[in-house]
């Protein structure tokens, strides 16, 4: 089986590197000569935990090359997999222009025999679409439409483990060149499910749209419990032990971020407003969210007395989620910019090191440890749940600031151990707890 995959973007490459783990011949694609070098040489450009390990060893076992010569390699592919961005445009359409780039460049060679698979998460209709288009160039080829469930930092861990494969598929052929791709997921008893183009289009939708507002609904509780007084992280649990329900994705924040809850969301409303069909509660999560992040710079005016002026404020974490580089949509990028506005003096510690948070906040201080980040400081902010932060010695923290006020805008702590350590305590989802004079907390 030969694989080749168009577009060396999250999807793109671990779905390569992962089809070639399996054991396939794969050839990944992509137009931009310079990270197809930097491939090459094994250096993988995004901040994927196990990806650069796994790139290198199926890299020299030969099963993996690299090339921007797409027509070259699809002459031989079985299968091509189109797994280039579709990122949202300003009205919150989807941007479908790199699709059919990559596939305008490949049909002339494209083997009759192929399957042209879209993995990119597209509109209802448009691998029909992508057909017809194929037709009205006199190529006729099987297409199908096969969506990615991956998490940033855990992308590896879910292809390899995929809750399920939905397949869109309209010709037995299709079904079996596919159902052969995935066989080795069968060692997991993974469900495999074929269905037609549109299903498996919107499955991917609705699925994300669905994990939206499954945390912007616990984020709204959060906002009722800390008026009532109980608390989110424990309604959280009383609620996921309900298997119709389930524990994951209830974990009370600072709102969602990153490349695919905004843009999915957003075309969601988009495509469906344009078949004639309201979505409210798809615009409802987004503007629930998007609303979050001014009630928690809110939030963290409140707890700093209304006042930020000439304050130092430490900032730990601002990627969009942990465990990965990525700052597309982070919440952090409105909440650093609020606390600029009003005059506070921010440093930030984040663990990815991420380049593009160093060109987003230029101007602002980056420290290579949390430790330091937090010295002098008249508030800390916890933004981004990495594990790191789980373990901070509190203790050696409240040394270090000028006044122990710990904002945790992620409840990785509790009241008690952070009073315990002498910081006055703020969290998402429960009720804030000013204490007096907390220094005299502190237990030696
Ligand atoms: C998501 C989907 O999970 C994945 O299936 C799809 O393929 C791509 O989009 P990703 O965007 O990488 O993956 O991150 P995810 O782990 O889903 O988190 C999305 C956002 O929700 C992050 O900002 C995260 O911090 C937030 N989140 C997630 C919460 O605030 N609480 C939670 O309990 C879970």
């Amino acid at each position: 089986m030969r694989i080749t995959v168009v577009g060396t973007g999250y999807v793109g490459l671990v779905s390569g590197v992962c089809f070639a783990e399996f054991g396939f011949e794969v050839v990944c694609v992509d137009n931009n000569a310079a990270k197809i070098d930097r491939l090459r040489r094994g250096h993988v450009p995004i901040y994927e935990p196990g990806l650069s390990k796994l790139l290198r060893k199926n890299a020299t076992a030969g099963r993996l090359t690299f090339t921007t010569d797409a027509r070259s390699v699809v002459i031989d592919a079985d299968i091509v997999f189109i797994a280039v961005g579709t990122p949202s445009n300003p009205d919150g359409s989807v941007d479908l222009s790199y699709v059919y780039q990559s596939v305008e460049e490949i049909f002339p060679s494209v083997n009759k025999t192929a399957v042209l698979v879209i993995k990119s998460t597209v509109p209802v209709g448009t691998t029909a679409a992508v057909k017809g288009f194929l037709r009205s160039r006199g190529v006729e080829v099987d297409v199908a439409f096969n969506p990615e469930f991956l998490k940033e930092g855990a992308a590896i861990e879910d292809f390899m483990h995929p809750d399920r494969v939905i397949l869109g598929v309209e010709s037995p052929n299709a079904k079996k060149i596919l159902s052969q791709v995935y066989r080795p997921l069968y060692v997991f008893n993974t469900p495999i499910i074929f269905t037609n183009l549109e299903t498996a289009e919107l499955s991917k939708y609705a699925s994300n749209t669905f994990l939206a507002m499954k945390v912007t609904f616990i984020n709204e509780i959060a906002n009722l419990c800390e008026v009532c007084g109980a608390d989110v992280n424990e309604v959280a649990i009383a609620m996921g032990l309900d298997r119709r329900i389930g524990d994951r994705f209830l974990q009370a924040g600072p709102g969602y971020g990153g490349s695919c809850f905004p843009k999915d969301t957003s075309a969601l409303e988009d495509f469906s407003a344009k078949l004639g069909v309201d979505m409210p509660l798809a615009r409802e999560t987004i503007r629930s969210n998007n609303a979050r992040r001014i009630r928690m710079v809110e939030k963290i005016l409140r707890a700093c007395d209304n006042e930020v002026n000439e304050k130092n404020i430490a900032v730990l974490g601002v990627t969009f989620k942990a465990n990965t580089d990525d700052m597309r949509e982070s919440p952090s990028i409105d909440i650093v910019g609020a606390l600029t506005t009003r005059g506070a003096h921010l440093r930030i510690y984040d663990p990815s090191f991420s380049e593009q948070a160093k060109q987003i906040f230029q101007g602002i201080d980056f420290s290579d440890n949390a430790y330091d980040c937090c010295n002098e400081a008249d508030a800390v902010i916890i933004l981004t749940d990495w594990s790191e932060f789980r373990a901070i010695n509190l203790r050696e923290l409240n040394r270090r600031v000028r006044n122990p006020l710990l904002i945790d805008l992620r409840n990785i702590y509790t009241l008690s151990e952070v009073s315990a350590a002498g910081f006055n305590y703020c969290s998402v989802g429960r009720a804030f707890e000013k204490l007096k004079s907390a220094k005299e907390f502190v237990v030696e």
